[in-house]
């Protein structure tokens, strides 16, 4: 087993057979693919460990996804949009803090009066930075026409994960709606890349009836789409949610971060340039998970800017931490998982991804 996962990793081109072969394997040769992923991680992107600012700004969606506490179905969720105020206070901490770079995140509420509010806060965060701060949207679907506002406001990055990029796993997991059609998230993801935005996708590891070529197929999806960065983690279950009712299909918890980890290490592998997340998943399921993420190939991380009292309404899988930290209590543990992990915390660094620039 050992030998045949080091001829697979000597290659330059993997197959998605060769890919499933790596998905699968244990024991020494995992760590034969752990250790692959980090070199080219250090050779490709550097040492560095990129800071984004996470800005939960609101839980208000109008989507339905099974899988997602925040479901517009779950009415045990109390609904908050943060205040303007309170997102420049978030912003002014990150620029204190010299992160480079803020996401805001989201549910999804196309209505016009969101879309412009949120390109009048846009242009305010890119103002008070002295134009420096670098923002990334994560806010869902919606029509080119706001991806291109908010754009021309100054967002220069979206992070969109096409969930999964199988279409008939896709339709499981989300109601069968004109709302949530596999095609118009495809369609959502190549309008982001035509506009002009350093285009980020990802999907979920160990969703119920997904399998290995499924994942197989989505490193393949990114690999083809050539996006610019990723953000992916093991699929939580909610016991609010109706993916619930399917919990004893699901691989184990640990089962799941490992094969995360792989995703993560493979990606790095297929594409050698891009920005990677360790994401908050990740830490859910592993006291270690950053840092393990880091050494699998990851190389950004994403701290919670959030306001506190709003933190226990974001929940969207179980266990999400975070919820009773304060943000310079994260902060020091950020540093430590990047530091245990052998790396550098990239304070004061945009980290465009490098993959963007040379394709550009
Ligand atoms: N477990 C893990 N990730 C989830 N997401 C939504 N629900 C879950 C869950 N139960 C992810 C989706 C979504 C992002 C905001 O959170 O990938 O795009
Ligand atoms: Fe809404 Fe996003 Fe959750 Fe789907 S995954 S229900 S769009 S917040």
């Amino acid at each position: 087993m050992v030998s045949t996962i080091k001829n697979i990793l000597s290659q330059k081109y993997f197959s998605k057979e060769d890919i499933v072969a790596l998905l699968k394997t244990e024991g020494d040769s995992l760590q034969l693919l752990l250790d692959k992923a980090l070199d080219i991680k250090r050779c490709y992107v550097g040492n560095y460990v990129f800071y984004r600012g996470l800005i939960e700004y609101s839980n208000v969606c109008g989507k339905n996804c099974f899988y997602c506490g925040l479901r517009a179905g779950n009415e045990k969720v109390a609904r908050y949009t943060v205040s303007d105020e309170e997102v420049m206070e978030a912003v002014r901490f990150a620029y204190g803090k010299d992160f480079a770079s803020i996401v805001i995140q989201s549910g999804e509420n196309t209505n016009a009066i969101n879309v412009h509010h949120i390109t009048d806060l846009i242009k305010r965060i890119r103002q008070e930075s002295n134009h420096t701060l670098e923002i990334t949207l994560s806010l869902g679907e919606y029509e080119e026409e706001a991806y291109q506002e908010w754009f021309d406001a100054g967002a220069k990055r979206y992070l969109l994960r096409i969930e999964s990029s199988n279409d008939n796993l896709y339709r499981k997991i989300h109601p069968d709606d004109s709302s949530h059609r596999f095609g118009d998230r495809f369609s959502a993801l190549k309008t982001l890349q035509k506009i002009g935005y350093q285009t980020g996708t990802g999907v979920m590891i160990g969703l119920p009836f997904q399998t290995i070529e499924d994942l197989a197929d989505d490193l393949i999806f990114m690999r083809d789409f050539n996006i610019d960065m990723c953000g992916m983690g093991p699929y939580i279950e909610h016991p609010d949610t109706p993916l619930w009712q399917f919990r004893d299909l699901l691989l184990s918890q640990r089962e799941r971060f490992v094969l995360s980890l792989k995703m993560i290490a493979i990606l790095r592998i297929l594409m050698k340039d891009i920005n990677i997340a360790a994401t908050t998943a990740m830490q859910t399921l592993n006291p270690n998970g950053r840092e393990k993420a880091i050494r699998a190939g990851a190389n950004v991380v994403m701290p919670n800017l959030t306001p506190q009292k709003y933190r226990e309404n974001y929940l969207i899988y179980e266990n999400k931490p975070g919820t009773d930290k304060d943000a310079g209590e994260t902060l020091f543990e950020f540093e430590k998982n990047i530091k245990d992990a052998g790396e550098i915390p990239g304070y004061g660094l945009s980290g465009t991804s490098k993959h963007f620039q040379s394709r550009n």
